[in-house]
């Protein structure tokens, strides 16, 4: 894939290049890094950003990012739309009613975003003022806690079960107990960081087992590589007019994830709370490469093919090893080494591995994204030496 795609690439990297070449950081904007970087959300979510050559050596495979990038025809879409680079206003490949038709929903219904991180910030920010609760599992994605944390609302984070899955029923009670407060209820399916589901029977008795009133935010950022036939996407229930906000993102499938777009799909009384609440700071780029990878399913089944078979195959092997994985139906992988992470993520640093964070309370397991088979290979070649007996 990535030999298809050079000629385009390089096209598009030289435009990059002229756009960003003159940028200079604000004091306020370098502070704003700062504190972003200090939460784990800084580059490549990996704490530092990287000089060039260092961050091509690495095999990156700790942001759960798609390793082969956008397909051929996403990139043609974009390097043709640089001719807008000097606009606010220009032609946007109608990405907006494109999203809306793919999903037979109104385009009253549909909210961008830059990358589906902004949507959870917005529906945080709309839904949780004046001190309102939201109530997940811990761990999952952060943002929501964080942004909740940053306008003084409360998170109730309620533990995984012990084999990482949701408690729904420990959910459903938090939320009936504290409705009046409750905001938002959380649920990321699959769940980042152990790549397990939420079945579509769980996820209806949820939501039918809380007030009916109280807004859910479904996160479906890893839905594409979903095969268990148990899993649904919930996008029918905003259909049905409940109080669900399905937020989805281009960084994961169609590799997008330095280009930043993200969508939400919620009945429109919700987007409209939302929407004063967006930057709108996509930009003309992104939404042409959106619109052509909506429609490029052929690039989304090779990617979901080759990711999976190389995680089940990455699962098999250390499972060989004598080590559990969590059950992944995602680009990444749970793995219990038995013994603290955090030296562990240095000993793959220094191999040129770069692996994920801690996940507290989980701080005995490792996630490894899924990168290319020649990453994969790097990454296991590590973890025998590392724990080979
Ligand atoms: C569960 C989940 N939701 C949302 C995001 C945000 O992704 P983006 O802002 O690139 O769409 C991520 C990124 O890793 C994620 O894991």
């Amino acid at each position: 894939m990535r030999e298809r795609l050079s000629v385009t690439r390089r096209g598009f990297m030289e435009g990059m290049a002229a756009v960003a070449g003159g940028l200079v950081l604000s004091p306020a904007a370098a502070r704003a890094a700062a504190v972003l970087e200090r939460q784990g959300g800084g580059p490549a979510f990996t704490g530092r950003p990287f000089a060039a050559d260092d961050y091509d050596s690495y095999a990156k495979l700790a942001a759960n990012e798609n390793p082969y990038g956008p397909s051929d025809t996403v990139m043609q879409a974009m390097t043709s739309a640089f001719k807008y680079a000097n606009r606010y206003g220009y032609p946007d490949g109608n990405i907006l009613a494109e999203i809306a038709r793919f999903h037979e929903v109104d385009p009253s219904q549909v909210l961008l975003g830059a990358g589906s991180g902004e949507i959870l910030t917005v529906a945080t920010l709309a839904l949780l003022a004046g001190g309102r609760k939201v109530i997940g599992v811990d761990p999952t994605f952060h943002t929501v806690y964080q942004y909740a944390t940053g306008i003084h609302a409360d998170s109730i984070r309620l533990p995984l079960l012990a084999d990482a899955s949701q408690d729904i029923p420990a959910m459903i009670r938090a939320t009936r107990q504290n409705w009046r407060d409750v905001g938002l209820v959380y649920l990321c399916n699959p769940n980042n960081p152990t790549g397990r589901i939420i079945s579509a029977r769980d996820v209806k008795a949820l939501l039918d087992g809380i007030p009916e009133d109280v807004p859910v935010l479904i996160d479906e950022a890893y839905h594409h590589f979903v095969e268990d036939p148990s899993y649904a996407s919930s996008i029918p229930y905003v259909k049905e007019g409940r109080p669900v906000i399905i937020s989805r993102t281009f960084s994961k499938i169609s590799g997008l994830a330095g280009m930043r777009l993200g969508y939400a799909l919620a009945p429109r009384a919700l987007i409209d709370r939302m929407r004063p609440h967006s930057v709108a700071s996509i930009n003309a780029i992104v939404k042409w490469g959106g619109v052509a990878a909506l429609k490029d399913t052929e690039s989304q089944d090779r990617v979901r093919r080759v990711n999976n078979e190389l995680r089940k195959k990455t699962a098999a092997a250390v499972q060989a090893m004598g080590y559990d994985v969590i059950p992944s139906e995602t680009n990444f992988l749970m793995i219990n080494i038995k013994r603290p992470v955090v030296p562990v993520i240095e000993s793959f640093k220094a191999k040129g591995v770069l692996v994920g964070r801690p996940f507290p309370p989980m701080t005995n397991h490792l996630r490894v994204s899924i990168g290319t088979a020649a990453e994969m290979e790097r990454f296991m070649s590590g973890f025998k030496q590392l724990f080979s007996a």
